[in-house]
């Protein structure tokens, strides 16, 4: 199913006085392909829960539509939409066991769609060998682990075998390893069924790793939308360039001058317009990813060095310059090969597809050749 948002906006009132209207999502218009994976990523309070509660039908939108294949569904209720949702908090019913909280949803169906006891038994038994809990189908909630209660929320929201699968920050609640276990095996169900899927998460990595399109939104407005290493490879703006990548992209103050990117005194890179041509003099920020530095002792940028952080198979190198606005800056180095130490200044060079630069006013990106 493929799902259209047409200028999807929702305001919320303010209830304060001279406080203004809470927008949450901003003229949302933009279309989720049939069949795929797409995350909304965003910090928190950024309006994912809305967009999703929008899609549901949980709520209704202030302005726009929304479109499941050709179909308007602006106006149906929740009921109606054929959408199987998780929620932030995933409530089970403690007092039934997995089994009869997977059928539950299963009981709401009216008229001919409606399901004998034999059929309801066999559905929630297929979505229950799908996220692999058919063993503790007897058990209450209580009796399971996060991520077990996590598997039995999903396969709650798959018994309809909904067209659309929402799912509403899913992982919040597991540890580290039940994470990423858990996200694999959503991605596994979701390509088995291929089923639409909207996954909401403020995780960058867990979006990057899980997606195969990302929206990334702030305050309620779409920054970007696309594939995730094409969104991490050439980012819209600082914003989004900031968002994604662990440890986070370098930013300093930096500055155009004769088609050359300065930062402070060292000219780091040598840049024309994309096509050819001459950029003016201008003051940018400058962006270098810290995968973007290498070691080099005749290197044109030149750092004060703060710690060398060993990382298993990586080197860290955490330095100082007076023309960063990051509060740590880092370079991420595969080996010390060039790195001389010995004076406390660091040196590197800088491969330029990890480097990008930034208007100082609209912090949009400007793209270059090289
Ligand atoms: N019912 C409501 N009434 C008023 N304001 C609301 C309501 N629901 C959400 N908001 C506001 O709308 C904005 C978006 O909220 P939303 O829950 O969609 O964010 P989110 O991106 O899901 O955040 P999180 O990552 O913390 O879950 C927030 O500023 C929030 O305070
Ligand atoms: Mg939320």
């Amino acid at each position: 199913m493929k799902i259209t948002l047409k200028h999807l906006t929702k305001i919320f009132p303010n209830r304060e006085k001279g406080k203004p209207d809470v927008v949450a999502v901003n003229d949302f218009d933009f279309s989720i392909p049939d069949g795929k994976l797409v995350s909304l990523l965003g910090p928190s309070g950024c309006g994912k829960s809305t967009a999703l509660n929008l899609i549901c039908g949980l709520e209704k939108p202030t302005k726009g539509q929304i479109f499941f294949d050709e179909t308007d569904v602006t106006e149906r209720s929740p009921r109606d939409r054929g959408v199987g949702m998780v929620f932030q908090s995933y409530a089970l019913y403690p007092h039934l066991t997995v089994r009869k909280n997977i059928i539950y949803p299963l009981k709401n169906f009216k008229g001919d769609k409606k399901l004998t006891k034999e059929e309801m038994n066999r559905r929630a038994e297929e979505a229950a060998k799908l996220v692999q809990i058919s063993e503790l189908m007897e058990r209450r909630p209580s009796e399971l682990s996060g991520g077990q209660q996590q598997r039995v929320a999903i396969a709650r929201a798959l018994v309809k075998m909904p067209e659309v699968l929402l799912l509403d920050e899913p992982l919040s609640n597991l540890d580290a390893r039940l994470r990423l276990q858990t996200r694999e095996e959503i991605r596994r169900i979701q390509q088995e069924t291929g089923i639409t899927t909207i996954f909401v998460t403020h995780d960058q990595e867990e979006a990057m790793s899980i997606s195969d399109i990302m929206v990334v939104m702030k305050s309620g407005t779409l920054h970007q939308m696309g594939e995730p290493q094409e969104i991490y490879d050439s980012p819209a703006n600082l914003f989004v360039a900031k968002f994604l990548g662990t440890p986070p992209i370098n930013v300093f103050e930096g500055r155009l001058e004769k088609g050359t990117v300065y930062i402070g005194n060292d000219a780091v890179l040598k840049i024309r317009k994309p096509g050819g041509g001459d950029f003016s003099d201008m003051p940018v920020y400058v962006g270098i990813r810290p995968e973007g530095f290498m070691p080099d002792a005749e290197g044109s940028f030149v750092a004060g060095l703060k710690a060398l952080e060993v990382m298993g198979r990586d080197t860290s190198v955490v330095f100082t310059h007076d023309d960063t606005v990051s509060e740590v800056t880092r370079a991420i180095i595969s080996s010390k090969k060039g790195l001389n130490t010995g004076d406390g200044v660091v040196r590197f060079s800088v491969l330029p597809e990890k480097l990008h630069i930034f208007d100082k006013e609209t912090e949009t990106r400007i793209p270059f050749e090289v």
